[in-house]
């Protein structure tokens, strides 16, 4: 078994339930700012801020870790269902000051999928304490990804990630992303929110349930402006409340503080997370608007079902040392200055990566989309698992990349993310999107090879 010294743990070397038994597992052992090492003292760049994007200060911040010991050592712990405290109360306050106009109450709790299904609840709430107990219905896009749970499960419409337990899940509704593969203007979507709000019967659809600018699920893709638009449209006409999982957009990632600053659009409800706790605690919020506040106030005026570790001080005091150490070194802002740049840096080095289709970006949160070289346009065939491949040899190359493969679900082909921790100097964002380059080039002729005996 496992032991101190291992570099690699492999599934049968580990009391640890794997995630995926064929997987070798590097043991990394220390990080400091976007560098992460390796037990055997070997070390990579994180591109990947941590691998979930939840790290966006970079590792080993002695502020954050003093400000969680400063908490720790006075009270770390109280559950907050009878009782509250400062750190928590502040929090809110900050969260209020800093989310979208007309945000005004913030329940927290410790991570993101906690998050959208608080989300869910807090919508289905509202619905029913306006007296409309038949909303309970959701729609969202189909390639999406909200997190592992049951209910947050149900909010995808990818049978890859459902099975075997969709038998435990609601059947919401979903519609096709309008991508440039299949809606390029965002009106085949807006037609197939109208089939599904038929479908359900607008007066049972609780909410629209969606990221503003995708993370995983398809990398800093975002609908055109028109899909917006009618989305508002609809709420206005039939009701629902819309929901934005902002927990990879939220503090930051994009250079707003919200991703819903930069959309023509205002969501009801924001479920935030990963960068609430910048990879140093395990929190994360629901935001949300004043008339959703109202509706609960004037009716059943409780919402009390929670978690243990909702607004404990010490997760919260993490969480005011990240906004503060965000906001003392304007790194918001030089996300959003220099995300742009980014963007433009890593297209240029993989311009002549032939199986590369797009580079997208919103600060730091960029996505490079993949398609068969032979057409430019169809999905790669899902069996040689291009985009894993990329992380493998990524990793070889000592940088930190994640990439996915949703093909077989019909919306997305082989894709990968790009999402560096703000901190990450000029040199270092260099470094990363050179270390990229090479390693595109590379899978490019590994793939070219074994696509030649293929049929397109
Ligand atoms: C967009 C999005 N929503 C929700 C989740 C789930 O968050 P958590 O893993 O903290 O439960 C994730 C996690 O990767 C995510 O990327």
């Amino acid at each position: 078994m496992a032991g101190p010294r291992d570099t690699v743990v492999i599934a049968q070397s580990t009391h640890v339930l794997p995630l995926e038994f064929n997987r070798r597992y590097p043991v990394l052992k220390r990080g400091q700012g976007v560098w992460v090492e390796d037990a055997s003292g070997k070390r990579y760049l994180d591109a990947m801020s941590g691998g979930s994007m939840a790290a966006t200060l970079g590792h080993g911040r002695k502020d954050i870790v003093a400000a969680a010991r400063a908490q720790a050592e006075k009270l770390s712990y109280v559950h907050n269902e009878r009782l509250t405290n400062p750190a928590q109360e502040q929090l809110a306050r900050e969260l209020v000051d800093l989310a979208p106009k007309g945000f005004t109450r913030v329940r927290f709790v410790t991570g993101g999928a906690e998050a959208n299904e608080m989300a869910i609840q807090i919508a289905r709430r509202y619905h029913v304490d306006r007296g409309e107990e038949k909303r309970w219905q959701i729609i969202s896009p189909a390639q999406a990804y909200h997190g592992p749970t049951m209910a947050t499960l149900a909010l995808t419409g990818r049978p890859g990630l459902k099975r075997p337990f969709e038998v435990y899940m609601s059947n919401h509704l979903h519609i096709p992303p309008s991508t440039w593969r299949f809606d390029p203007t965002g009106e085949e979507a807006l037609k197939a929110l109208d089939r599904a709000l038929e479908a359900a019967g607008p007066a049972t659809v609780s909410a629209y349930f969606c990221e503003p600018i995708s993370a995983a699920a398809l990398p800093s893709y975002s609908p055109p402006k028109r899909f917006w638009e009618g989305l508002a449209e609809r709420r206005a006409r039939h009701g629902f409340l819309i929901c934005f999982d902002e927990i990879v957009t939220g503090i930051g990632r994009t250079g707003h503080w919200f991703a819903a600053e930069s959309l023509p659009i205002v969501p009801d409800i924001i479920a935030t997370a990963k960068g609430l706790g910048a990879g140093y605690t395990a929190i994360g919020a629901v935001l949300i608007r004043e008339h959703v506040y109202d509706a609960i106030a004037k009716g059943s005026r409780k919402f009390t079902l929670g978690h243990t570790w909702d607004g404990a001080p010490l997760s919260c005091a993490v969480g005011l040392a990240v906004v503060a150490a965000l906001k003392k070194e304007g790194l918001i802002e030089r996300v959003r200055e220099r995300g742009p740049r980014l963007r433009d840096e890593l297209a240029a080095a993989l311009k002549d990566v032939p199986f590369v289709h797009e580079v997208r970006g919103h600060g730091y949160l960029l996505g490079i989309e993949y398609v068969d070289p032979r057409d430019r346009r169809s999905f790669l065939p899902p069996e040689l698992r291009t985009a894993g491949r990329v992380d493998d040899v990524a990793f070889e190359n000592e940088l930190i990349t994640y990439s996915t493969m949703p093909t077989r679900d019909g919306f997305a082909g082989d894709q990968s993310l790009f999402a560096p921790p703000f901190t990450s100097t000029d040199a270092e964002l260099a470094e990363m999107v050179a270390r990229y380059a090479t390693t595109l080039k590379q899978v490019a002729r590994e793939l070219e090879s074994k696509l030649e005996a293929r049929p397109v």
